[in-house]
Protein backbone atom coordinates (compact mmCIF):
# COMPACT_ATOMS: atom_id res chain seq x y z
CA UNK A 1 0.00 0.00 0.00
CA UNK A 2 1.37 3.61 -0.94
CA UNK A 3 0.42 5.42 2.00
CA UNK A 4 3.08 7.96 3.63
CA UNK A 5 5.02 10.99 1.95
CA UNK A 6 8.15 12.82 3.36
CA UNK A 7 8.41 16.42 3.29
CA UNK A 8 11.67 17.30 3.28
CA UNK A 9 12.32 20.91 5.12
CA UNK A 10 14.57 23.63 3.38
CA UNK A 11 13.88 26.06 5.95
CA UNK A 12 11.01 28.08 3.44
CA UNK A 13 8.47 29.46 6.05
CA UNK A 14 5.58 26.95 4.81
CA UNK A 15 6.94 23.52 5.50
CA UNK A 16 4.57 22.74 8.37
CA UNK A 17 1.47 24.24 5.79
CA UNK A 18 2.54 21.70 3.10
CA UNK A 19 2.27 18.76 5.86
CA UNK A 20 -0.99 19.79 6.75
CA UNK A 21 -2.16 20.01 3.05
CA UNK A 22 -1.21 16.77 2.48
CA UNK A 23 -2.62 15.31 5.74
CA UNK A 24 -6.15 16.73 4.99
CA UNK A 25 -6.46 14.81 1.80
CA UNK A 26 -5.70 12.22 4.69
CA UNK A 27 -2.70 10.59 3.24
CA UNK A 28 0.61 10.72 6.16
CA UNK A 29 3.19 12.41 5.85
CA UNK A 30 6.52 13.46 8.31
CA UNK A 31 8.61 17.09 7.84
CA UNK A 32 12.26 16.31 8.16
CA UNK A 33 15.09 18.22 8.21
CA UNK A 34 16.84 18.66 4.64
CA UNK A 35 19.84 16.77 5.50
CA UNK A 36 18.06 13.73 6.46
CA UNK A 37 20.72 10.85 6.07
CA UNK A 38 19.39 8.57 3.58
CA UNK A 39 19.03 5.38 6.05
CA UNK A 40 16.55 7.05 8.04
CA UNK A 41 14.58 8.17 4.81
CA UNK A 42 14.59 4.56 3.48
CA UNK A 43 13.53 3.45 7.29
CA UNK A 44 10.62 5.71 6.87
CA UNK A 45 9.65 4.07 3.58
CA UNK A 46 7.52 6.84 1.49
CA UNK A 47 6.33 6.59 -0.85
CA UNK A 48 6.74 10.26 -2.20
CA UNK A 49 8.85 13.08 -1.53
CA UNK A 50 8.02 16.87 -1.50
CA UNK A 51 10.73 19.25 -1.02
CA UNK A 52 9.55 22.20 0.48
CA UNK A 53 10.82 26.25 -0.25
CA UNK A 54 13.60 27.80 1.51
CA UNK A 55 15.46 31.21 1.87
CA UNK A 56 18.60 30.42 -0.03
CA UNK A 57 19.85 30.15 -3.71
CA UNK A 58 20.43 26.66 -4.90
CA UNK A 59 23.87 28.27 -6.73
CA UNK A 60 25.31 29.59 -3.52
CA UNK A 61 28.14 27.89 -1.60
CA UNK A 62 27.03 25.43 1.07
CA UNK A 63 23.46 25.92 0.15
CA UNK A 64 21.42 22.72 1.73
CA UNK A 65 21.01 19.61 -0.45
CA UNK A 66 19.47 16.56 0.59
CA UNK A 67 21.24 13.23 0.13
CA UNK A 68 21.85 12.29 -3.53
CA UNK A 69 20.48 8.98 -3.03
CA UNK A 70 16.78 10.28 -3.13
CA UNK A 71 16.94 10.90 -6.15
CA UNK A 72 17.79 7.01 -6.95
CA UNK A 73 14.89 5.22 -4.90
CA UNK A 74 12.31 5.61 -8.09
CA UNK A 75 9.66 7.60 -6.37
CA UNK A 76 7.68 10.94 -7.75
CA UNK A 77 9.26 14.14 -6.50
CA UNK A 78 8.04 17.10 -6.31
CA UNK A 79 9.95 20.46 -5.32
CA UNK A 80 8.46 23.64 -4.37
CA UNK A 81 9.55 26.84 -5.01
CA UNK A 82 13.51 26.37 -3.57
CA UNK A 83 13.11 22.58 -4.47
CA UNK A 84 11.90 22.88 -7.63
CA UNK A 85 15.41 25.02 -8.62
CA UNK A 86 17.02 22.48 -6.77
CA UNK A 87 15.73 19.67 -9.11
CA UNK A 88 16.65 22.03 -11.76
CA UNK A 89 19.88 22.22 -10.96
CA UNK A 90 20.80 18.67 -9.68
CA UNK A 91 19.63 17.35 -13.42
CA UNK A 92 21.94 19.82 -15.39
CA UNK A 93 19.78 23.00 -15.42
CA UNK A 94 20.40 26.34 -14.59
CA UNK A 95 19.49 28.90 -12.00
CA UNK A 96 19.74 32.50 -11.33
CA UNK A 97 18.69 35.43 -9.90
CA UNK A 98 15.54 37.12 -11.24
CA UNK A 99 17.07 40.62 -10.83
CA UNK A 100 19.40 39.65 -13.90
CA UNK A 101 16.93 37.99 -16.26
CA UNK A 102 13.74 38.69 -16.15
CA UNK A 103 11.15 41.16 -14.02
CA UNK A 104 10.85 40.15 -10.40
CA UNK A 105 7.29 38.06 -9.83
CA UNK A 106 6.05 38.45 -6.29
CA UNK A 107 2.74 38.12 -4.94
CA UNK A 108 -0.39 36.84 -7.02
CA UNK A 109 0.53 35.85 -10.66
CA UNK A 110 -1.64 34.50 -13.56
CA UNK A 111 -0.48 31.44 -14.56
CA UNK A 112 -1.36 29.29 -17.54
CA UNK A 113 -1.09 25.69 -17.36
CA UNK A 114 -0.74 22.59 -19.21
CA UNK A 115 -4.00 21.17 -18.67
CA UNK A 116 -3.43 17.84 -20.26
CA UNK A 117 -0.35 17.57 -17.85
CA UNK A 118 -1.96 15.01 -15.04
CA UNK A 119 -0.95 17.73 -12.54
CA UNK A 120 -3.16 20.13 -13.34
CA UNK A 121 -5.87 17.92 -14.72
CA UNK A 122 -9.37 19.28 -13.87
CA UNK A 123 -8.32 22.66 -13.65
CA UNK A 124 -8.89 25.96 -16.01
CA UNK A 125 -6.55 26.98 -18.25
CA UNK A 126 -5.08 30.51 -16.26
CA UNK A 127 -5.40 31.15 -12.83
CA UNK A 128 -3.72 32.71 -10.12
CA UNK A 129 -0.50 31.45 -8.45
CA UNK A 130 1.36 32.88 -5.51
CA UNK A 131 4.96 33.23 -6.32
CA UNK A 132 7.95 34.07 -4.06
CA UNK A 133 11.13 33.88 -5.08
CA UNK A 134 14.15 35.71 -5.82
CA UNK A 135 15.38 33.13 -8.46
CA UNK A 136 14.77 31.33 -11.37
CA UNK A 137 15.62 28.32 -13.81
CA UNK A 138 16.80 29.90 -17.38
CA UNK A 139 17.49 26.48 -18.95
CA UNK A 140 15.66 23.75 -18.06
CA UNK A 141 17.90 20.34 -17.72
CA UNK A 142 17.40 17.46 -20.15
CA UNK A 143 14.21 14.97 -20.09
CA UNK A 144 12.30 18.02 -18.42
CA UNK A 145 9.48 20.00 -20.22
CA UNK A 146 8.05 23.01 -18.99
CA UNK A 147 4.16 22.53 -17.65
CA UNK A 148 3.24 26.16 -16.16
CA UNK A 149 4.10 30.01 -17.17
CA UNK A 150 3.35 33.20 -16.41
CA UNK A 151 3.98 36.37 -17.81
CA UNK A 152 7.81 36.97 -16.51
CA UNK A 153 8.30 33.08 -16.02
CA UNK A 154 8.76 30.60 -18.46
CA UNK A 155 9.13 27.97 -16.39
CA UNK A 156 6.17 28.09 -13.44
CA UNK A 157 6.38 24.26 -13.52
CA UNK A 158 8.56 21.75 -14.65
CA UNK A 159 8.04 17.92 -15.29
CA UNK A 160 10.54 14.54 -16.25
CA UNK A 161 8.04 12.19 -17.11
CA UNK A 162 10.31 9.27 -17.67
CA UNK A 163 11.32 10.04 -13.39
CA UNK A 164 8.15 10.98 -12.39
CA UNK A 165 9.85 14.25 -11.28
CA UNK A 166 7.84 17.77 -10.64
CA UNK A 167 8.40 20.77 -9.63
CA UNK A 168 6.79 24.23 -9.25
CA UNK A 169 8.05 27.91 -8.55
CA UNK A 170 5.07 28.83 -6.87
CA UNK A 171 3.46 27.72 -3.55
CA UNK A 172 0.55 25.29 -3.71
CA UNK A 173 0.52 24.87 -0.22
CA UNK A 174 -0.63 28.54 0.26
CA UNK A 175 -4.36 29.47 0.20
CA UNK A 176 -3.43 32.36 -2.35
CA UNK A 177 -2.86 29.45 -4.94
CA UNK A 178 -6.27 29.58 -5.90
CA UNK A 179 -6.29 26.07 -7.21
CA UNK A 180 -2.90 25.20 -4.84
CA UNK A 181 -5.28 22.17 -3.20
CA UNK A 182 -6.01 20.80 -6.56
CA UNK A 183 -2.06 20.60 -7.45
CA UNK A 184 -1.46 18.71 -4.76
CA UNK A 185 -4.08 16.63 -4.39
CA UNK A 186 -3.29 15.93 -8.07
CA UNK A 187 0.16 14.93 -7.20
CA UNK A 188 -0.63 12.59 -4.22
CA UNK A 189 -3.92 10.93 -6.33
CA UNK A 190 -2.38 10.81 -10.25
CA UNK A 191 0.79 11.11 -9.85
CA UNK A 192 2.14 9.01 -6.77
CA UNK A 193 -0.90 6.82 -6.24
CA UNK A 194 -1.36 7.29 -2.94
CA UNK A 195 -3.86 5.42 -0.56
CA UNK A 196 -5.98 7.84 1.16
CA UNK A 197 -6.10 5.80 4.61
CA UNK A 198 -4.86 8.49 6.96
CA UNK A 199 -7.92 9.04 9.36
CA UNK A 200 -8.73 9.83 13.32
CA UNK A 201 -10.47 6.15 12.84
CA UNK A 202 -7.32 4.35 12.00
CA UNK A 203 -5.10 6.17 14.45
CA UNK A 204 -6.86 5.04 17.02
CA UNK A 205 -6.38 1.52 16.41
CA UNK A 206 -2.82 1.84 15.56
CA UNK A 207 -1.67 3.92 18.71
CA UNK A 208 -4.07 1.61 20.76
CA UNK A 209 -2.18 -1.41 19.94
CA UNK A 210 0.71 0.23 20.19
CA UNK A 211 0.43 1.50 23.18
CA UNK A 212 -0.75 -2.12 24.63
CA UNK A 213 2.57 -3.17 23.61
CA UNK A 214 4.61 -0.88 24.79
CA UNK A 215 2.93 -0.73 28.20
CA UNK A 216 2.17 -4.54 28.65
CA UNK A 217 1.32 -4.59 32.54
CA UNK A 218 2.97 -1.33 33.36
CA UNK A 219 1.38 2.46 35.10
CA UNK A 220 1.30 5.03 33.33
CA UNK A 221 0.59 8.50 35.34
CA UNK A 222 -0.98 11.31 33.52
CA UNK A 223 -0.86 15.01 34.62
CA UNK A 224 -4.45 15.86 33.16
CA UNK A 225 -4.95 20.04 32.75
CA UNK A 226 -7.86 19.51 31.17
CA UNK A 227 -6.62 21.25 28.21
CA UNK A 228 -7.08 20.11 24.67
CA UNK A 229 -3.66 17.69 24.22
CA UNK A 230 -3.77 16.28 28.30
CA UNK A 231 -7.38 15.49 27.92
CA UNK A 232 -7.37 13.51 24.45
CA UNK A 233 -3.92 11.63 25.56
CA UNK A 234 -5.97 10.80 28.63
CA UNK A 235 -8.87 9.58 26.28
CA UNK A 236 -6.62 7.80 24.00
CA UNK A 237 -3.83 6.22 26.46
CA UNK A 238 -7.78 4.85 28.72
CA UNK A 239 -8.85 3.37 25.84
CA UNK A 240 -5.98 1.05 25.36
CA UNK A 241 -4.99 0.66 28.68
CA UNK A 242 -8.14 1.04 30.87
CA UNK A 243 -7.40 1.15 34.74
CA UNK A 244 -3.64 1.07 33.96
CA UNK A 245 -3.52 4.82 33.83
CA UNK A 246 -4.30 7.02 36.28
CA UNK A 247 -5.07 10.44 35.45
CA UNK A 248 -3.94 13.11 37.82
CA UNK A 249 -5.55 16.53 37.90
CA UNK A 250 -4.82 19.02 40.42
CA UNK A 251 -7.30 21.65 40.89
CA UNK A 252 -5.21 24.52 41.90
CA UNK A 253 -8.44 26.59 42.58
CA UNK A 254 -7.34 29.11 39.69
CA UNK A 255 -9.82 27.19 37.51
CA UNK A 256 -12.61 29.24 35.41
CA UNK A 257 -16.19 29.07 36.14
CA UNK A 258 -16.50 25.20 36.77
CA UNK A 259 -14.21 23.92 35.30
CA UNK A 260 -13.07 21.81 37.46
CA UNK A 261 -16.41 19.83 38.08
CA UNK A 262 -16.52 19.91 34.03
CA UNK A 263 -13.11 17.53 33.89
CA UNK A 264 -14.56 15.45 36.61
CA UNK A 265 -17.25 14.79 35.18
CA UNK A 266 -16.00 13.98 31.90
CA UNK A 267 -13.27 11.78 33.18
CA UNK A 268 -14.74 10.36 36.35
CA UNK A 269 -16.47 7.45 33.85
CA UNK A 270 -13.95 6.33 31.18
CA UNK A 271 -12.88 3.37 33.10
CA UNK A 272 -9.34 4.78 34.15
CA UNK A 273 -7.94 5.77 37.75
CA UNK A 274 -9.30 9.54 37.83
CA UNK A 275 -7.70 11.36 40.86
CA UNK A 276 -8.74 14.58 41.36
CA UNK A 277 -7.03 16.80 44.25
CA UNK A 278 -8.31 19.78 45.00
CA UNK A 279 -5.55 21.87 46.60
CA UNK A 280 -7.11 25.16 46.55
CA UNK A 281 -5.80 25.86 50.13
CA UNK A 282 -2.16 25.08 49.47
CA UNK A 283 -2.20 27.06 46.18
CA UNK A 284 -3.22 30.31 47.31
CA UNK A 285 -1.69 30.25 50.99
CA UNK A 286 1.32 29.69 48.76
CA UNK A 287 0.60 32.79 46.54
CA UNK A 288 -0.47 35.17 49.23
CA UNK A 289 1.14 38.57 49.52
CA UNK A 290 2.72 37.74 45.92
CA UNK A 291 2.31 40.03 43.24
CA UNK A 292 5.39 40.05 41.06
CA UNK A 293 4.40 38.06 38.25
CA UNK A 294 7.13 35.81 37.92
CA UNK A 295 7.32 34.80 41.90
CA UNK A 296 3.26 34.11 40.64
CA UNK A 297 4.29 31.46 38.07
CA UNK A 298 7.44 30.09 39.76
CA UNK A 299 5.21 29.20 42.80
CA UNK A 300 2.59 27.68 41.48
CA UNK A 301 5.01 25.12 39.07
CA UNK A 302 6.18 24.49 41.95
CA UNK A 303 3.79 23.26 44.35
CA UNK A 304 2.33 21.44 41.26
CA UNK A 305 5.90 19.40 41.43
CA UNK A 306 5.24 18.80 45.43
CA UNK A 307 1.71 17.63 44.86
CA UNK A 308 2.67 15.14 42.14
CA UNK A 309 5.68 14.01 44.34
CA UNK A 310 3.19 13.26 47.13
CA UNK A 311 0.51 11.50 44.80
CA UNK A 312 3.47 9.51 43.02
CA UNK A 313 4.20 8.12 46.43
CA UNK A 314 0.90 7.04 47.04
CA UNK A 315 0.27 5.17 43.69
CA UNK A 316 3.38 3.39 44.04
CA UNK A 317 6.21 2.88 41.12
CA UNK A 318 5.39 4.45 37.72
CA UNK A 319 6.80 2.98 34.72
CA UNK A 320 5.72 5.52 32.34
CA UNK A 321 4.99 9.24 32.61
CA UNK A 322 2.67 10.54 29.50
CA UNK A 323 2.83 13.96 27.91
CA UNK A 324 0.18 15.54 25.61
CA UNK A 325 3.56 16.50 22.77
CA UNK A 326 1.90 18.05 19.92
CA UNK A 327 3.64 17.22 16.53
CA UNK A 328 4.62 21.10 16.34
CA UNK A 329 6.15 21.36 19.59
CA UNK A 330 8.09 18.45 18.29
CA UNK A 331 9.17 20.43 14.99
CA UNK A 332 9.82 23.31 17.03
CA UNK A 333 11.90 22.22 19.78
CA UNK A 334 15.63 22.61 19.18
CA UNK A 335 14.52 26.36 17.83
CA UNK A 336 15.68 28.15 21.18
CA UNK A 337 14.11 31.24 22.43
CA UNK A 338 16.15 33.96 22.68
CA UNK A 339 14.90 35.54 26.12
CA UNK A 340 12.60 34.46 28.67
CA UNK A 341 9.85 36.77 28.32
CA UNK A 342 7.40 34.60 30.86
CA UNK A 343 8.56 31.46 31.97
CA UNK A 344 5.46 29.40 30.93
CA UNK A 345 4.53 26.81 33.12
CA UNK A 346 2.63 23.44 31.51
CA UNK A 347 1.37 20.91 33.99
CA UNK A 348 1.98 17.93 31.11
CA UNK A 349 5.53 18.54 31.61
CA UNK A 350 6.94 16.75 34.98
CA UNK A 351 9.75 13.97 34.43
CA UNK A 352 11.74 15.55 37.49
CA UNK A 353 9.15 15.74 40.02
CA UNK A 354 8.49 11.45 39.34
CA UNK A 355 10.82 8.89 39.09
CA UNK A 356 9.66 6.75 36.02
CA UNK A 357 11.12 4.46 33.38
CA UNK A 358 9.75 6.47 30.49
CA UNK A 359 7.83 9.04 28.58
CA UNK A 360 5.14 8.09 26.41
CA UNK A 361 3.77 10.77 24.24
CA UNK A 362 0.83 9.51 21.85
CA UNK A 363 -0.03 12.52 20.27
CA UNK A 364 3.51 13.63 19.10
CA UNK A 365 3.00 13.34 15.19
CA UNK A 366 -0.66 15.53 15.40
CA UNK A 367 -1.12 18.61 14.56
CA UNK A 368 -3.70 20.79 16.78
CA UNK A 369 -6.76 20.06 14.26
CA UNK A 370 -6.09 16.64 14.49
CA UNK A 371 -6.33 15.79 18.12
CA UNK A 372 -9.17 17.58 18.09
CA UNK A 373 -10.89 15.58 15.64
CA UNK A 374 -8.80 12.27 17.51
CA UNK A 375 -11.19 13.93 20.71
CA UNK A 376 -14.25 14.01 18.82
CA UNK A 377 -13.80 10.39 17.44
CA UNK A 378 -12.71 9.87 21.18
CA UNK A 379 -16.56 11.10 22.10
CA UNK A 380 -14.99 13.66 24.50
CA UNK A 381 -17.47 16.60 24.35
CA UNK A 382 -17.29 19.41 22.16
CA UNK A 383 -16.34 22.34 24.67
CA UNK A 384 -13.42 20.33 25.73
CA UNK A 385 -11.97 19.42 22.31
CA UNK A 386 -12.46 22.85 21.45
CA UNK A 387 -11.12 24.45 24.19
CA UNK A 388 -9.04 27.77 23.76
CA UNK A 389 -5.57 27.43 25.43
CA UNK A 390 -5.58 28.05 28.84
CA UNK A 391 -1.98 28.85 30.61
CA UNK A 392 -0.94 26.23 33.23
CA UNK A 393 -0.94 29.11 36.20
CA UNK A 394 -4.79 29.24 34.98
CA UNK A 395 -6.23 32.47 36.47
CA UNK A 396 -3.66 33.47 38.71
CA UNK A 397 -1.71 35.43 35.84
CA UNK A 398 -4.97 37.21 34.93
CA UNK A 399 -6.02 38.60 38.75
CA UNK A 400 -3.01 41.15 38.89
CA UNK A 401 -1.74 41.77 42.23
CA UNK A 402 -2.03 40.09 45.21
CA UNK A 403 -4.39 37.30 44.42
CA UNK A 404 -7.39 36.07 46.92
CA UNK A 405 -10.32 33.87 46.93
CA UNK A 406 -12.21 36.92 46.48
CA UNK A 407 -10.65 38.05 43.35
CA UNK A 408 -10.94 34.94 41.85
CA UNK A 409 -14.78 34.55 42.42
CA UNK A 410 -15.12 37.76 40.81
CA UNK A 411 -12.99 37.40 37.55
CA UNK A 412 -14.58 33.53 37.67
CA UNK A 413 -18.01 35.18 37.03
CA UNK A 414 -17.05 38.26 34.80
CA UNK A 415 -14.95 35.46 32.72
CA UNK A 416 -17.98 33.50 32.33
CA UNK A 417 -19.98 36.14 30.84
CA UNK A 418 -17.88 37.47 28.24
CA UNK A 419 -17.08 33.51 27.01
CA UNK A 420 -20.80 33.16 26.72
CA UNK A 421 -21.89 36.23 25.10
CA UNK A 422 -18.85 35.64 22.84
CA UNK A 423 -20.11 32.18 21.87
CA UNK A 424 -23.51 33.19 21.35
CA UNK A 425 -22.78 36.11 19.37
CA UNK A 426 -20.43 33.59 17.05
CA UNK A 427 -17.72 36.41 16.60
CA UNK A 428 -15.48 34.69 13.71
CA UNK A 429 -11.45 34.56 13.67
CA UNK A 430 -11.35 34.77 17.78
CA UNK A 431 -8.33 32.70 18.78
CA UNK A 432 -8.67 33.36 22.77
CA UNK A 433 -11.04 35.42 24.80
CA UNK A 434 -10.99 36.48 28.63
CA UNK A 435 -11.23 38.51 31.07
CA UNK A 436 -8.76 40.30 33.46
CA UNK A 437 -8.91 41.87 36.92
CA UNK A 438 -7.31 44.73 37.50
CA UNK A 439 -5.76 46.05 40.48
CA UNK A 440 -7.30 49.20 39.82
CA UNK A 441 -10.77 50.40 41.26
CA UNK A 442 -12.21 53.45 40.31
CA UNK A 443 -14.99 55.13 41.31
CA UNK A 444 -18.58 54.56 39.94
CA UNK A 445 -21.86 55.53 40.59
CA UNK A 446 -24.66 52.86 41.39
CA UNK A 447 -28.05 53.92 41.89
CA UNK A 448 -27.93 56.91 43.66
CA UNK A 449 -24.70 55.44 45.42
CA UNK A 450 -21.02 56.05 45.10
CA UNK A 451 -19.22 52.99 44.56
CA UNK A 452 -15.49 52.35 44.33
CA UNK A 453 -14.75 48.94 42.73
CA UNK A 454 -12.62 46.80 40.51
CA UNK A 455 -12.19 47.77 36.68
CA UNK A 456 -12.37 43.92 34.69
CA UNK A 457 -10.09 44.65 31.27
CA UNK A 458 -11.64 42.30 28.39
CA UNK A 459 -8.81 40.71 26.38
CA UNK A 460 -9.69 38.61 22.95
CA UNK A 461 -6.99 38.01 20.25
CA UNK A 462 -6.65 36.57 16.61
CA UNK A 463 -3.21 34.51 15.72
CA UNK A 464 -2.45 31.86 14.04
CA UNK A 465 0.24 30.66 16.29
CA UNK A 466 0.28 32.97 19.22
CA UNK A 467 3.86 34.12 18.84
CA UNK A 468 2.42 37.13 17.58
CA UNK A 469 -1.59 38.94 18.01
CA UNK A 470 -4.05 40.84 17.03
CA UNK A 471 -7.05 42.56 19.02
CA UNK A 472 -10.36 41.48 17.64
CA UNK A 473 -12.59 44.16 16.73
CA UNK A 474 -15.56 42.49 18.29
CA UNK A 475 -18.73 44.09 17.86
CA UNK A 476 -19.73 46.64 19.96
CA UNK A 477 -23.30 45.77 20.24
CA UNK A 478 -21.53 42.47 22.16
CA UNK A 479 -19.17 44.52 24.25
CA UNK A 480 -21.83 46.37 25.42
CA UNK A 481 -23.58 43.66 26.33
CA UNK A 482 -20.81 42.04 27.76
CA UNK A 483 -20.12 44.90 30.22
CA UNK A 484 -23.66 45.82 31.11
CA UNK A 485 -24.23 42.09 32.08
CA UNK A 486 -20.85 42.27 34.19
CA UNK A 487 -21.51 45.71 35.94
CA UNK A 488 -25.25 43.80 36.96
CA UNK A 489 -23.77 40.83 37.90
CA UNK A 490 -20.83 40.49 38.75
CA UNK A 491 -20.56 41.92 42.66
CA UNK A 492 -17.59 44.11 42.92
CA UNK A 493 -17.03 45.11 39.67
CA UNK A 494 -17.89 49.10 37.98
CA UNK A 495 -16.35 49.73 35.22
CA UNK A 496 -15.10 47.11 32.07
CA UNK A 497 -12.48 48.17 29.64
CA UNK A 498 -11.77 46.70 26.10
CA UNK A 499 -7.61 45.94 25.57
CA UNK A 500 -7.13 47.24 22.32
CA UNK A 501 -3.22 45.96 22.05
CA UNK A 502 -1.40 43.73 19.61
CA UNK A 503 1.29 41.28 20.55
CA UNK A 504 3.77 43.01 20.62
CA UNK A 505 4.84 45.22 21.91
CA UNK A 506 1.87 43.22 24.62
CA UNK A 507 1.41 39.89 25.33
CA UNK A 508 -1.90 37.49 25.38
CA UNK A 509 -1.84 37.03 29.35
CA UNK A 510 -1.37 40.21 31.46
CA UNK A 511 1.37 38.42 33.63
P1 LIG B 1 1.67 35.12 26.01
O1 LIG B 1 1.05 35.73 27.22
O2 LIG B 1 3.07 34.61 26.26
O3 LIG B 1 0.79 33.85 25.67
O4 LIG B 1 1.60 36.03 24.81
C1 LIG B 1 0.86 33.10 24.50
C2 LIG B 1 -0.04 31.89 24.66
O5 LIG B 1 0.48 31.01 25.67
C3 LIG B 1 -0.46 30.86 26.72
N1 LIG B 1 0.30 30.86 27.96
C4 LIG B 1 0.62 29.75 28.65
N2 LIG B 1 0.33 28.46 28.44
N3 LIG B 1 1.50 27.87 30.40
C5 LIG B 1 0.77 27.51 29.32
O6 LIG B 1 0.48 26.32 29.16
C6 LIG B 1 1.84 29.15 30.67
O7 LIG B 1 2.51 29.43 31.66
C7 LIG B 1 1.37 30.15 29.76
N4 LIG B 1 1.49 31.49 29.72
C8 LIG B 1 0.84 31.92 28.59
C9 LIG B 1 -1.41 32.02 26.59
O8 LIG B 1 -2.68 31.73 27.17
C10 LIG B 1 -1.46 32.22 25.09
O9 LIG B 1 -2.32 31.29 24.49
Amino acid sequence: MKNKVLILNFGGQYGMLIARRVRENNVYCELLPFNTPIKKIKEFNPSAIIFTGGPNSVYAENSPKPDDSVFSLGIPIFGICYGCQLIAERFGGKVESVSAIFHREYGKTQTFFDVNNELFSGLPEKSITWMSHGDEITVLPDGFTAIAHSKHCPFAAIYDKKRKIYGVQFHPEVTHTVFGKEILKNFLFNTARLTPDWTMESFIEKSVKEIKEKVGDGKVLLALSGGVDSSVSAALIGKAIGKNLTCVFVDHGLMRLDEGNEIEQVFSNRGINFIRINAEDRFLSALKGVVEPERKRKIIGEQFIRVFEEVGKQIGKVDFLAQGTIYPDVIESGTGVAETIKSHHNVGGLPSAISFKEIIEPLRLLFKDEVRALGRELELPEYMVNRQPFPGPGLAIRVIGEITKEKLDILRKADAIFRDETEKAKVKNVSQYFAVLTNMRSVGVMGDGRTYEYAVALRSVSTEDFMTCVWTKIPYRVLEKVSSRIVNEVKGVNRVLYDVTGKPPATVEYE
